[in-house]
């Protein structure tokens, strides 16, 4: 082992770590605002790839604004997800894609469905709550308990909600009530709160925030700033769509910098006219620490103290 020096070791250690980790894909979580999702888009194909491409990067998906009264267009894009994903599966892992939905929501000449798309894989659902107090909010949020043996953080709560435009500071602080509610029912105080909030220009004001309690209760973390653009067209300059933390525990589980939008126009080099044919808003999104990872570092302890061994 003439010639060998710590830092061979080192840099072949770093090399394993490199070549190891990059196979290990991270845990995303995702919500997207649709404009009226209804069966006029998937029948227009190039919606529905465009759509399934920009689910498929996600391990939990949260959307909204789905007009599916039967459930057959969701049934439909978890089938093009899941024959995206075969296809993909020749260069990448290959995943399988489930669904939860609310009921329909909203006025009757309206109605809308929340839907949580997840990879089987990646993903577990443990339980799910609609919440009850309906007069609250024009659609009442939908929560999931997900489990994750990916992710550091094993156990946690997504609520989604797309607010009402014409109440959004008043549903924005109805989300506290929505918490304790979670926190009785299932006792787990790692609770995601994600969706359009309408959370930003003339709907949220700066001043507005005085009176909700997910802004003066400073147990709850904001990962999309209001500096934030979650639309698409030029005239707007909007942070709309929003995912806040609950605690400590959750906060470190979070990748750091990764919340953040999804330029799905960019990305796939669409115009904004046909990006908008899928959405006006971009999706926003966050990674989770995986716990893969972890394993890793481990590895990488065991791989470094076996080579000093040889030296
Ligand atoms: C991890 O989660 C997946 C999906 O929920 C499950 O099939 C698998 O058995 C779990 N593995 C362990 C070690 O718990
Ligand atoms: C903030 O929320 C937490 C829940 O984590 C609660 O225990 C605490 O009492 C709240 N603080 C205030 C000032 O309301």
């Amino acid at each position: 082992m003439r010639g060998r020096t710590p830092y061979h070791c080192l840099l072949f250690a770093f090399l394993c770590y490199v070549v190891g980790g990059g196979a290990i894909s991270e845990f995303r979580i995702c919500a997207f605002s649709m404009n009226k999702f209804d069966t006029q888009k998937t029948f227009h194909y190039k919606v529905l790839h465009t759509l399934t491409r920009i689910v498929s990067r996600c391990d939990i998906a949260f959307l909204q604004q789905v007009v599916d009264s039967d459930g057959s267009l969701i049934k439909s894009l978890v089938a093009s997800l899941n024959r995206y994903s075969g296809r993909e599966a020749q260069r990448y892992e290959g995943y399988h894609y489930n669904s939860v939905s609310s009921a329909n929501l909203g006025k009757p000449n309206d109605l809308q469905k929340y839907v949580f798309i997840y990879r089987t894989e990646t993903a577990h659902v443990t339980a799910q709550q609609q919440y009850q107090k309906q007069n609250q909010f024009l659609r009442a949020p939908l929560a999931v308990y997900f489990h994750s043996n990916r992710t550091t953080i094993k156990n946690f709560v997504l609520v989604g909600l797309h607010t009402d435009p014409s109440s959004t500071v008043q549903e924005i602080n109805r989300l506290y009530d929505v918490f304790e509610e979670v926190l009785k029912k299932w006792n787990n105080k790692n609770v995601m709160f994600l969706g359009n909030f309408h959370a930003s220009c003339a709907y949220m004001t700066r001043r507005d925030k005085k009176q909700i309690r997910l802004f003066t209760n400073t147990s709850f973390h904001w990962l999309i700033k209001d500096k934030m653009d979650t639309t698409i067209t030029d005239e707007t300059n909007c942070a709309y769509d929003r995912i806040v933390v609950h605690g400590k525990s959750f906060l470190k589980a979070i990748e750091p910098f990764s919340a953040g939008v999804f330029d799905f126009p960019r990305e796939y080099k669409l115009s904004k006219t046909k990006a908008q044919e899928v959405s006006s808003h971009l999706p926003v999104e966050v990674r989770l620490k995986s716990s893969a990872l972890l394993l890793q570092a481990k590895h990488l302890l065991v791989l470094l103290a076996l080579c000093c061994l040889f030296l």
